[in-house]
């Protein structure tokens, strides 16, 4: 990977819709100096995002859009990531369906984390699903964004083993602990390969 000082990390935006713990350990990973990006952008469709409240704090530029309006979507998050030089948009509990596009547009430069071992359990509520049926192993994946819901070519994976005891809730705190591990990481593979 190439060596970056300060000034030369790359910018990368991370959209989200909610809580934002991914977001938070992106953000304190890219305070390394070894790390390759920087979180230069903010976006979430959510006002409410408890995120935005991590972006304000850490004063990175954030924007609240509604993803509803195709139109507006184009016009201004276009402009956001023009604007801010974003090398790579990293979604992290992005809950909308993106344009295909904008897919287009930025063509394997979109990753998303989903908490489950795609391509099973895409979707919604995977911890609750895999502990229904009875599953073994669950984990974490980090993938290419395509135009198809949780299906982009596969960047990361790192499972778990599910004991007798856990439950939904449990589940949800072990992948979250490996998703602010590998998400990170990934970032900086990622960008050393575009
Ligand atoms: C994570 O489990 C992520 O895999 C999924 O949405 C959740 C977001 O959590 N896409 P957070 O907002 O990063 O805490």
């Amino acid at each position: 990977m190439k060596k970056l000082d300060g000034n030369l990390k790359h910018n990368i935006a991370v959209l989200i819709s909610g809580r934002g713990s991914n977001l938070k350990s992106i953000i304190k990973q890219s305070l390394k100096k070894k790390t390759s990006y920087k979180v230069k952008v903010i976006i979430s469709n959510n006002q409410k995002a408890k995120g935005l409240l991590i972006a304000k704090k850490m004063q990175i530029r954030n924007y609240c859009i509604d993803f509803t309006r195709s139109e507006k979507l184009g016009k201004m998050v276009l402009k956001v990531l023009k604007k801010n030089n974003i090398k790579l948009i990293c979604l992290a509990g992005f809950m909308k369906i993106l344009p295909e596009y904008f897919i287009k547009l930025y063509n394997g430069k979109i990753i998303n984390i989903h908490p489950s071992l795609l391509p099973r359990y895409k979707g919604l509520n995977t911890h609750k699903r895999v502990i229904l049926n009875n599953e073994k192993y669950t984990g974490c994946t980090i993938h290419y964004v395509n135009k198809f819901l949780d299906s982009g070519k596969i960047i990361c994976q790192k499972k778990i083993r599910i004991a007798k005891k856990d439950t939904a809730k449990s589940i949800e705190k072990k992948v979250l602990k490996i998703e602010h591990k590998i998400y990170p990481k990934t970032i900086d593979k990622v960008l050393s390969s575009l």
